[in-house]
């Protein structure tokens, strides 16, 4: 009977512990409102990442209902442990730049930093409201939080450019990625040195996928996408190559084709380095097409093995950034 009781306390006192780490305070809950430090729903949808002097900046389209509906938005958030957000501010407040009429859009803003020119330049998805100009947006900062302002727009390699993605190499190059319909593919493609120009095609990927999202993990790259199904979910798939030029292997569901993607779409695949581990991020919207402020974020990270990469069903997570290890909720 004693030794039934004081099992039984142990293993209250287990549960205990495990409901207070995952209701802590370095908890991702994917799905759930994600709020900052002013109480506020995070605006950055179909973000970019970029690790800058040891803190973290969440770049992503701004759909505050309180925006002036002219103008597109792009807002930044800092954060050191990629849970607590702190608004920086709206980095760009663009007017239709290029006279694309009332129903523009500017979407999947990313930001990299140009170690060379010491500017921050910031690329996004410009387009009509048809969505056929098929362009990129580009603006640059001296300053990492903004405010960015508006250079030009073009179509990179001079190929139909919509959904974009980022990636960083380790050796610190930098690529865009980006999804080109005529094609039916997207590609890998590094930037001009000074970063405002899309420079020389490194991949091409037959495959129409968008939310074009790549990293380097032990050895290999990794592209993940979406199919084609605007802002309802589906299944998302994954590819790898030894090198980022290719080849490609066919594409895999990065989850149970029946989840969708548990109704997230792919926007990023963030590695965190730890001293202990090193840690992919899934990094995907949940989209809410008629409130697209109150759109959700699906962040998990990814189970990857031998050259196979899954995404677990969501639930609660902790992430320690130094080390780079993660616990998951039950
Ligand atoms: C999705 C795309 C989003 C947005 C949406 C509009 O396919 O990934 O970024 O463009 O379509 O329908």
């Amino acid at each position: 009977m004693r030794k039934l009781l004081v099992g039984s306390m142990g293993l209250v006192a287990l549960l205990c512990a495990a409901s207070a780490l995952f209701a802590g305070p370095q908890v991702v809950a994917p799905g759930e409102p994600w709020l900052d430090d002013r109480g506020q729903q995070i605006q950055a949808h179909g973000g970019g990442m970029l690790l800058w002097k040891g803190t973290y900046y969440w770049f992503g389209e701004d759909r505050s209902p309180s925006n002036s509906p002219d103008k597109r938005y792009v807002a930044c958030y800092s954060s050191k442990d990629l849970v607590h957000w702190k608004f920086r501010r709206q980095v760009l407040a663009l007017t239709d730049p290029e006279h694309l009429g009332p129903h523009w859009i500017l979407e999947r803003p990313k930001v990299f930093a140009n170690a060379r020119t010491g500017k921050f330049v910031l690329y996004a998805h410009l387009d009509d409201g048809s969505y056929k100009l098929a362009r990129v947006a580009v603006a640059v900062s001296d300053r990492i939080d903004g405010e960015y302002r508006y250079l030009r727009s073009f179509r990179p390699l001079d190929e139909e450019s919509r959904d974009i993605g980022q990636f960083i190499d380790d050796d610190g190059a930098a690529y865009l990625i980006f999804e080109s319909r005529p094609t039916k593919g997207f590609f890998i493609a590094k930037l001009s040195d000074d970063y405002l120009s899309v420079e020389k095609k490194v991949s091409f990927i037959q495959a129409p996928l968008e939310g074009g999202a790549v990293v380097h993990y032990g050895g290999l790259y990794y592209v993940a996408g979406s199919h084609m199904t605007g802002w309802r979910p589906n299944p998302n798939v994954y590819a790898t190559a030894p090198s980022l030029s290719g080849p490609w292997t066919e594409f895999k569901d990065i989850a149970p084709p029946e989840t969708n993607t548990y109704g997230a779409q792919s926007s990023m695949l963030l590695k965190i380095a730890g001293s202990k581990k090193t840690t992919v991020i899934f990094m995907g919207d949940i989209w809410r097409p008629k409130e697209l402020w109150d759109s959700r974020y699906l962040w998990m990270p990814l189970e990857i093995e031998g050259g196979a990469l899954h995404l677990p069903p969501p639930r609660k997570w902790e992430l320690n950034v130094k080390t780079g290890e993660t616990a998951l909720g039950p």
